[in-house]
C-alpha cells in the first residue's frame, strides 16, 4: 500500500542519509595558524610564523589563516567559527604565560566544547605546539629537559599506532620507513616523558601514545593522539624536511619528504570534515596569509629560512592591501561546494528511488 511504500522511504531515507552526508567534504578548509611572541624585537614586530608551516599546510590544499597574539577571547570565537583546524606550530614562546598560550587555551576549549557536540574540528601541535597541548590537558607543568636539541630519529612506534587515527592510511612503506630512517627531526629541550605520562592520569586517559624516543637516558612521547577528539601532537618537525636548511642535521631524503606530505595530508582532511564556514570569500580573502610577505631570515642565526611578522594591530603593515573588486572570486570555493552538496542530494534521491522501487 501507499504508506507501506511511504514508511519504506522513509526508513531508507533514514538508513542512506548519514552516508552522503559524510561524503559531502569541505575542499576549501581554512586552517588557523597560530602566531607566536617574539622573544626579541629587531623592527616592531610583536609576533612571527615561520613559512615552512604555511607551506606544508598549503602543499596538501588548505589555506593559512594566521591568527593574532593580541585578539580577545571574543575575536577568537568569531575566527573559530571560520575556520576548519587549528594549527599550534613549534618555537619558542611562553608555554604558561604569552599570547601564544592564552589563544592556544581559548582554542582548545572551543574545539573540546564543540566536538562534544558533534561539531568536527580538529587541532594539531608540533614541537612546542605539542607541549602546549601537553599542558594544557594535564594543567600543569609536565615536561623535563632532555638532550634533543639536534636530533635526527627514527619513530619507536607503539603497539597502538597501529589501527591509529593518524597512521591509519599510511603505506605500510612509510610505516616502515619511519621505523627505520632517522628522518624525524628534533629540536627540542623539553620533553613529555613516559614516565611522566604513566603517572599523570589527565595524560593518559586523555591522549594515546603513538611513538616514543629516548636521548639515551629519558624515553619521551613522539607522537600522540586524544582518545576521544581529533587532537594530534607530534615532538619533533614535520614540516622542516622539505622547507627548512639551516641546520645539518635536517634530513632531506626522499622518503622524508614525503612523509611530510602524508602529514600534512593527513591533517588536511581532518580539516576538510569540518562545516566551519565564512560568511563570504572577501572577508575571507581579508584574513588569509597571502596578504603579508615573509622576510628571508635564513641567513641570520634562525632556524628559519623565511619568516612572517606580525606588527601588533594598531601599525599592522599589510604588505598588499586586498581591493577586491572582482565579483568572480566572490564566494567562489563555497559556490563550488554547494554545488557538489546539490550533486549528492540529487545522487541521494535517485539511489533512494532505485531501491525502494528494487525493493518493493
Ligand atoms: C646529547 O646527544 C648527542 C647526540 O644526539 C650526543 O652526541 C651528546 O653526547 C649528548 N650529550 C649529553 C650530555 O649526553
Ligand atoms: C603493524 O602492523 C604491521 C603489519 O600489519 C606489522 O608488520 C607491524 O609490526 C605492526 N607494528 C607494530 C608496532 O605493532
Ligand atoms: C622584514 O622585511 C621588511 C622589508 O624588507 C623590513 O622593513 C622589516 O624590518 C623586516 N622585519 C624584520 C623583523 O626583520
Amino acid at each position: 500500500s501507499f504508506t507501506d511504500r511511504m514508511f519504506l522511504l522513509l526508513c531508507f531515507t533514514t538508513l542512506v542519509s548519514p552516508c552522503f552526508s559524510t561524503l559531502v567534504k569541505n575542499n576549501g578548509p581554512v586552517i588557523g595558524l597560530m602566531a607566536q611572541d617574539v622573544r626579541s624585537q629587531e623592527a616592531n614586530e610583536i609576533s612571527y610564523i615561520a613559512a615552512s608551516y604555511v607551506k606544508t599546510l598549503e602543499s596538501a590544499g588548505a589555506r593559512v589563516l594566521p591568527i593574532m597574539i593580541d585578539h580577545t577571547e571574543e575575536e577568537y570565537k568569531e575566527i573559530f567559527n571560520m575556520i576548519n583546524g587549528f594549527f599550534l606550530p613549534g618555537g619558542a614562546a611562553n608555554i604558561f604565560d604569552s599570547g601564544y598560550a592564552t589563544a592556544a587555551k581559548i582554542f582548545y576549549d572551543l574545539a573540546i566544547e564543540a566536538n562534544k557536540k558533534g561539531d568536527y574540528f580538529p587541532i594539531w601541535g608540533t614541537c612546542l605546539g605539542f607541549e602546549q597541548l601537553a599542558v594544557i590537558t594535564a594543567r600543569k607543568n609536565v615536561l623535563v629537559r632532555t638532550n634533543t636539541t639536534a636530533v635526527s630519529l627514527p619513530l619507536d612506534f607503539t603497539t597502538e599506532a597501529n589501527g591509529s587515527k593518524l597512521f591509519r592510511d599510511f603505506s605500510p612503506e612509510m610505516m616502515s620507513a619511519l621505523a627505520t630512517e632517522p628522518m624525524t627531526i628534533n629540536a627540542h629541550k623539553w620533553s613529555v616523558s613516559m614516565e611522566t605520562y604513566h603517572e599523570n592520569e589527565d595524560l593518559n586517559k586523555f591522549y594515546k601514545v603513538l611513538s616514543t624516543n629516548t636521548d639515551g637516558r629519558i624515553e619521551f612521547i613522539s607522537t600522540f593522539e586524544a582518545y576521544d577528539y581529533p587532537i594530534y601532537g607530534v615532538q619533533w618537525h614535520p614540516e622542516k624536511n622539505p622547507y627548512e636548511w639551516t641546520r645539518d642535521f635536517y634530513v632531506h631524503t626522499p622518503n622524508s619528504i614525503k612523509m611530510t606530505f602524508y602529514f600534512a595530508d593527513f591533517f588536511v582532511n581532518e580539516a576538510r570534515k569540518s562545516k566551519h564556514t565564512y560568511e563570504n570569500e572577501k572577508m575571507i580573502r581579508d584574513l588569509l596569509i597571502y596578504r603579508y610577505h615573509p622576510n628571508y631570515t635564513g641567513e641570520t642565526t634562525s632556524v628559519f629560512e623565511q619568516k612572517y611578522y606580525f606588527y601588533g594591530r594598531d601599525q599592522d603593515k599589510i604588505t598588499d592591501p586586498v581591493k577586491v573588486t572582482d565579483p568572480d572570486i566572490i564566494g567562489s570555493v563555497f559556490e563550488v561546494n554547494a554545488g557538489a552538496v546539490h550533486v549528492l542530494a540529487h545522487v541521494n534521491v535517485v539511489v533512494l528511488i532505485t531501491a525502494v522501487l528494487l525493493c518493493l
